[in-house]
């Protein structure tokens, strides 16, 4: 939305705001998708997480500001009127002056105040805007005693910040940027990015990919603000070659973590919404059903379509080549692996809703059956007899059951993507199922279903929420090349179920700093850095290869251990990088009032998961010491919790949570008499 951080600026409060208390603004992403959903990635996951710690910090004071969209307003927003004056009076003039704006909370954890602005309605101003916004809106832009921070994400955002600089006003500015453009689009183009990183003439490089502008403004953005920051410490050396500046903080990225009262609620949910994806797979594969459910993993790869960047593929080479381990060993497992990925299309394809619609005919036919059965049953017990079996279901019957069976042969085989692309013939994630021939035919034990449109409850065909699929498979895997942080893994690992990241993604950074052997956690971290991408490709193979030996009670471990790093992952402790971010602009921007102690930045030195209790000592600290079978392919099926029990909580002594870690705000205690002041 690429003009709507002008609001930001113009928003900004008049003189009797908020009695000389900080007020924080931040900001809300979302762009519209495809079908009048929302598509939302991972900024938004950013914003709308960590509303609620945020919101328990500033209350009242804190305002996200976004684009207005009818559906989601009536979805989402209670509106309502803006409690603070200045606010109100702010709204209503720029109501008077054509700019539509809505007020409301938004209802998700935390309630946060929003400000939303109807840039279609008033679209038709932009030219003029560009001249005389300022003018027109009569804002303030002085007054002593406010004091106003304005969080910005990504160069999009950027232009208000760079405004508010430009024309003086009081406002401390922290600027996030969660990618840089230009490692997005080197990276996309193939380039070896991190061994050059030194190398690149930036002004030469943008220019020749028509982002020069763009690049421009985001890089105006990151110097204009009082506070830089972004995601992990990869991008933060990112950064610093493409934009010139280093990072003051790095804000890992957090999730609202819920811990349930039962400790393995979480395997309940798995078992439950696995139970969905079976029925999904029955319809999917009809009339190919000749694989055991019970002995299928689901694996799955979700996010932005940048076919390189999120490393989908490596992922598909590697399946090729799982695909023909299993069959060399001749395993009885078999994988079927969503790509959840958006794309162009045009609807549903018709086989794959043929596909539900056949499985649902079959359910229904039974049930018919049922009935009958049992009521001759009843009946006949009533009389005292037990019914001739043999006679119990009449010809008509059989011949019912024989054409459900009927209706379950198919041609062609099952499809590999559930839509009717638009780019078919060229679609980069077709295109290599093509060339390496995995078609889901009978002989493949990998099956591969590309979903080329975000998950959705409401979906006819797979009515899942992206959640509750999350949920329900075994693995995730991310093999990105770029990748700044990546909330996909982060977001497994909170739910209990296993993934696969890469050490060139945020997220794996962080994991490797903070966890002694992350594939005993079920994170496993393939090597992108320092590998060629063959050996990369191999190692991702023999990750995946090794995942589908465990058994169901390995399988159970592994995710017991990997929702054990959930509070590391928890807004309620990382936050902290955000809140020293504000307070440090505040003592940038009026250093007359705040000060902030040299020693404040939180830092979690030292701070380790150690090796699970019961993992034996590996030389190779990964493969190994994965909780896997070597020669025994899916035993033990038995559910055995209580020695693991045992184990987690022997780990539990062991595991110091990162919230007793001593280094809470310090900024914040020693800024704290300042608000006041
Ligand atoms: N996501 C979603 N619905 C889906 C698939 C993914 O909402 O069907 C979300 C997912 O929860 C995650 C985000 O998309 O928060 C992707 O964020 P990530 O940081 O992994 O990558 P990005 O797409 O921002 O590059
Ligand atoms: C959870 C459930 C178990 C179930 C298991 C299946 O742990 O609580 O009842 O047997 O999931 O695990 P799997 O890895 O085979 O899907
Ligand atoms: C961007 C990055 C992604 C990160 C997200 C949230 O979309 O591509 O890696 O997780 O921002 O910071």
């Amino acid at each position: 939305i690429p003009h709507h951080s002008r609001e930001t600026v113009s928003m900004q409060p008049h003189e009797d705001f908020i009695g000389g208390e900080p007020v924080y603004w931040d900001q809300i992403v979302t762009t519209k998708g495809q079908r009048n959903s929302i598509r939302i990635g991972g900024i938004c996951t950013v914003i709308q997480t960590k509303a609620k710690t945020t919101a328990d910090e500033w209350g009242e004071n804190y305002f996200l500001i976004g684009p207005y969209f009818e559906h989601n307003m009536k979805t989402q927003v209670e509106q309502c009127e803006p409690a603070n004056d200045a606010v109100r009076k702010a709204v209503d003039t720029m109501n008077k002056h054509g700019c539509q704006v809505h007020f409301g909370r938004w209802l998700i954890e935390g309630s946060p105040y929003v400000v939303l602005f109807d840039i279609s309605s008033s679209a038709w101003n932009l030219d003029r805007w560009k001249g005389d916004f300022w003018e027109a809106c009569s804002v303030t832009d002085h007054a002593d005693g406010r004091h106003v921070i304005a969080q910005f994400h990504e160069w999009q955002a950027g232009t208000g910040l760079i405004l508010s600089r430009a024309r003086k006003l009081p406002i401390a500015t922290v600027f996030t940027t969660h990618a840089t453009l230009l490692g997005r689009y080197l990276c996309a183009a193939n380039i070896d990015f991190y061994n050059q990183l030194d190398k690149f003439d930036i002004d030469k490089e943008a220019g020749e990919r028509q982002i020069y502008h763009r690049y421009c403004m985001e890089r105006a953005s990151v110097h204009c603000a009082h506070v830089f920051t972004t995601v992990s410490e990869i991008t933060a050396i990112e950064a610093e070659h493409m934009l010139k500046r280093k990072p003051d903080v790095v804000t890992p990225n957090g999730l609202n973590v819920k811990k349930f009262s039962a400790v393995h609620e979480f395997q309940n949910l798995h078992a439950m919404y696995k139970a969905r994806i079976q029925d999904f797979v029955r319809g999917h594969f009809y009339g190919h059903l000749d694989f055991d459910l019970e002995k299928t993993l689901f694996l799955f790869i979700a996010g932005r379509y940048e076919f390189s960047n999120k490393g989908a593929d490596i992922f598909l080479e590697s399946l090729s080549r799982l695909n023909f381990l299993l069959r060399m060993h001749k395993s009885n497992v078999t994988v079927v692996v969503f790509f959840i990925m958006p794309a162009k299309t045009n609807n549903f394809n018709v086989e794959t809703l043929k596909g539900q619609a056949v499985r649902k005919q079959l359910w229904d036919t039974v049930h018919c059956m049922k009935e009958k059965f049992g009521k001759k049953l009843y009946d006949g017990l009533l009389r005292g007899e037990i019914p001739d079996m043999n006679s119990i279901l009449d010809r008509d019957d059989f011949t019912i059951m024989k054409r459900a069976i009927f209706s379950t042969q198919r041609q062609s085989l099952p499809p590999v993507t559930t839509h009717n692309m638009i780019d078919d013939s060229t679609d980069p994630i077709l295109s290599t199922i093509r060339r390496i021939g995995l078609f889901n035919n009978r002989a493949d034990r990998v099956k591969v279903i590309l979903h080329p449109e975000f998950l959705s409850s409401t979906s006819p065909l797979l009515p899942m929420d992206y959640e509750e699929f999350v949920r329900g498979c075994h693995l995730g895997v991310f093999p990105s090349y770029y990748e700044p942080w990546g909330y996909t893994p982060a977001e497994c690992t909170v739910m209990g179920i296993p993934s696969v990241t890469t050490n060139l993604s945020g997220f794996g950074c962080f994991v490797q700093e903070h966890v002694a052997d992350p594939t005993a956690y079920g994170i496993y971290i393939v090597d992108r850095r320092f590998r060629s991408p063959d050996d990369s490709c191999n190692q991702l193979t023999q990750f995946l290869y090794g995942f589908c030996k465990q058994s169901r009670r390995q399988r159970i471990i592994q995710r017991n251990r990997t929702e054990r790093l959930s509070d590391l992952l928890d807004w309620r402790y990382l936050g902290r990088y955000y809140q020293h971010a504000r307070h440090l602009t505040l003592s940038r921007a009026f250093p007359d009032k705040f000060h902030l102690e040299p020693t404040s930045p939180p830092t979690t030195d030292g701070f380790r998961y150690p090796r699970p209790s019961s993992v034996p000592p590996s030389p190779s600290g990964s493969q190994a010491s994965s909780p896997q079978s070597s020669d025994v392919e899916n035993e033990g099926d038995e559910d055995e919790r209580y020695d693991e029990e045992e184990e987690a909580e022997r780990d539990r002594l062991n595991i110091k949570s990162p919230f007793s870690l001593n280094h809470v705000p310090k900024g914040k205690k020693k800024l704290h008499g300042e608000y006041k002041s």
